[in-house]
């Protein structure tokens, strides 16, 4: 695996790779990786001829000056493992390397950014986009991996994709969790031992509230039973808990209101925030 810190090198990399035909997968990462990263580079192998992995932990993304200082960044170890997936080139450059002038540039990013995390973290979206459409613009992959436990990203992706016509497969995959329960976060590593304990709660309460949908309970009533039951855990704080339409990302009053409805959920366990989603 090469690693490289330039935009220069990284156009020369992808363009050699080009010319003999090759296809190519990004993954992009801020860092901090855990098996969930590793699988979307295992998909993204599978897939392509060779694979980009991007590790930036993007400044702009950041609405809260304290998240982005204690942000874990472990590149040695992101390194060893990225060599040991396979990875061809990992990405990794610095913040005047990936702007050397501030991005002043606002996405249309419309209603599939507003709600959740986009009114819970004013600009974040934003930020995500700016980095995203940056990275497509150096490397122009054949296909791009995100991992659906950032759903609504997913989506604001797809959006910015469309904005800027760029012709790469956005794949989505499924979310890696510890044997508990518990989803892969590179925030995980920040809870306390009591916080880790009580943490995978938050997934167990999420599926057992599908099978309480399907005997019987309406919308409103799921979305209580969630809230009231992880609240009921003094170490953890329900920030927002949203059932949207997959589609649009739009709450949802009731559950034949669309095809496929997403629980999405932001929970606080002391100052490190978790989210997680689950189909119902
Ligand atoms: O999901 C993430 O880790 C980040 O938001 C991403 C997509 C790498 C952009 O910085």
């Amino acid at each position: 695996m090469k690693i490289i810190r330039t935009v220069r090198e990284l156009k020369d990399a992808v363009n050699a790779l080009k010319a003999e035909g090759k296809s190519v997968g990004l993954v992009p990462t801020m860092g901090a990786l855990h098996d969930g990263h590793i699988s979307l580079v295992e998909q993204a192998r599978r897939d392509n001829d060779a694979v980009v992995v991007s590790v930036f932990v993007n400044p702009t993304q950041f609405n809260n000056p304290d998240d982005l200082r204690t942000y874990p960044r472990t590149e040695d170890a992101d390194c060893r493992r990225l060599e040991a997936a396979g990875v061809d080139f990992a990405f990794i450059p610095s913040v005047e390397e990936m702007y050397p002038e501030p991005d002043t540039r606002v996405f249309e990013l419309g209603d599939v950014a507003a709600v959740m995390e986009g009114a819970m973290r004013p600009g974040h979206f934003n930020g995500v986009a700016q980095v995203v459409s940056r990275l497509f613009a150096m490397v122009n992959p054949d296909r791009a991996y995100f991992g659906e436990k950032d759903f609504q990203q997913i989506a604001v992706i797809r959006r910015m994709v469309e904005l800027e016509k760029f012709a790469i497969e956005i794949v989505s995959c499924p979310i890696k969790r510890e044997s508990d329960g518990l989803a892969m976060s590179s925030r995980n590593v920040r809870l306390s031992a009591r916080q880790r304990e009580v943490a995978p709660n938050i997934y167990r309460i999420l599926k057992e509230s599908v099978e309480a949908k399907a005997s019987g309970l309406s919308l409103e009533e799921t979305k209580r039973k969630v809230i009231e039951e992880i609240n009921a855990y003094p170490e953890m704080e329900v920030e927002y808990y949203e059932i949207v339409n997959a589609d649009d990302m739009q709450p949802v009053g009731d559950w034949n209101d669309c095809r496929q409805a997403v629980g999405c959920i932001t929970v606080y366990l002391g100052d490190v925030r978790l989210i997680d989603n689950i189909k119902y």
